[in-house]
């Protein structure tokens, strides 16, 4: 029945994730052994699936979520959710099963002061780095900036990120280095939303504003625009790593939650939105497909799972995202982060 439906939605509307379809996180997802793995935004719904994907099939040795503090209770209850999702499935079932250590970093990517302690907490922890996945990220409909003025889907999916990934950056280099087979990567999760920023793209005069010129989706845009930037930026400026940006599909996820309750909109076509979207296990292969196949090609975006150069022509702009790592490193530097 579910196969009928899938059909009938790919013949209305077309494959979200056709692509690498083929792409099976059981037989392709490589041994991770001995690695280390952070994830943002991982007790949220895309963050959460791929942190339990990689615990089942890769077994790193410790999987890190960064996400927004809460208390002790909640922090185990996300960590025991993503270790018994991981083993139940395993099929292995012979008691040999040996969980990958996960923990909890607060991060609050609003707040640089909060970003700086998450970074410190890990590199206090760890002597390497092997993927990071920049995932979490909000869509509101809502005005406002960071705790730094900066409007808030750039200041926390874009800014925060790119604070973390510097501060990180050392370690995630020098596990390259440590590696026989060399391989560390970045995995940014952009959105096909990129190519509703405003026209010309970045607007860096207003970034320290909270944009209200701008729709929602511009806002949001934007910032995932600035995201696939930062992929093709770091690719440039370090080929020893391997970056990509990706956009996941269209899943019912929290960021929906979130959203219907701020928007009218939103709720009344709600009842469509099954036919559009597809399941979290589904969205997620862009996710692990990008953090661990051998074949992505450093500084990419792709859309859907392992196709290339789908984005906009200002997200395929080397100019912009020149420009956007000079402002970041001018707006990290002037605020002594850097
Ligand atoms: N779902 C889609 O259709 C879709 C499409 C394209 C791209 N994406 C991207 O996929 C990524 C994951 O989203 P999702 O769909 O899994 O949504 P989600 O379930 O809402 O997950 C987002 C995660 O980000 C966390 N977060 C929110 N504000 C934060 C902050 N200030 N600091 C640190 N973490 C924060 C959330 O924490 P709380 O839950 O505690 O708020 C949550 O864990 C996002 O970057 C999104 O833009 C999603």
């Amino acid at each position: 029945m579910s196969e009928l439906l899938e059909t009938a939605r790919v013949t209305l509307f077309g494959s979200r994730n056709a692509g690498k379809n083929s792409f099976e996180p059981a037989c392709d997802i490589p041994s991770l052994a001995c690695k280390v793995v952070l994830i943002t935004g991982a007790a949220g719904d895309l963050g959460r699936q791929t942190a339990v994907e990689l615990a089942r099939h890769g077994r790193p040795a410790r999987i890190y979520v960064a996400d927004l503090p809460r208390d002790a209770d909640a922090k185990r209850g996300v960590i025991e959710r993503i270790q018994h999702e991981a083993r139940s499935d395993d099929g292995s079932n012979d008691g040999k099963y040996e969980a990958t250590d996960v923990r909890f970093l607060d991060l609050d990517l609003t707040v640089f002061e909060s970003v700086q302690k998450c970074a410190a907490e890990f590199l206090a922890q760890e002597e390497r780095l092997d993927i990071v996945v920049l995932n979490a990220g909000i869509i509101s409909n809502r005005v406002g900036t960071t705790k730094e003025g900066y409007e808030k889907h750039f200041g926390l999916n874009y800014l925060g990120h790119a604070l973390l990934l510097r501060l990180l950056l050392p370690l995630i280099l020098s596990t390259v280095q440590q590696q026989v087979d060399g391989d560390a990567r970045v995995v940014v999760v952009s959105s096909e939303g990129h190519a509703v920023a405003p026209a010309g793209g970045i607007q860096f005069a207003k970034l320290k504003t909270d944009c209200a010129d701008m729709s929602y989706a511009q806002r949001y845009g934007q910032s995932k625009l600035a995201l696939i930037g930062l992929a093709r930026e770091l690719a440039q400026r370090y080929p020893s790593l391997t970056t990509a940006s990706v956009h996941p599909g269209r899943i019912l996820t929290g960021m929906a939650t979130a959203l219907s309750k701020e928007s009218l909109l939103v709720r009344l076509t709600a009842p469509l939105a099954p036919l559009v979207c597809v399941s979290v296990v589904i969205g997620i292969k862009n996710h692990l497909w990008a953090a661990t196949s051998p074949d992505v090609v450093s500084g990419k975006y792709y859309e859907p799972v392992g196709v290339p150069d789908k984005e906009s022509n200002d997200a395929k702009n080397p100019d912009l995202s020149r420009r956007l790592w000079e402002w970041t490193d001018q707006e990290l530097q002037l605020a002594g982060l850097l």
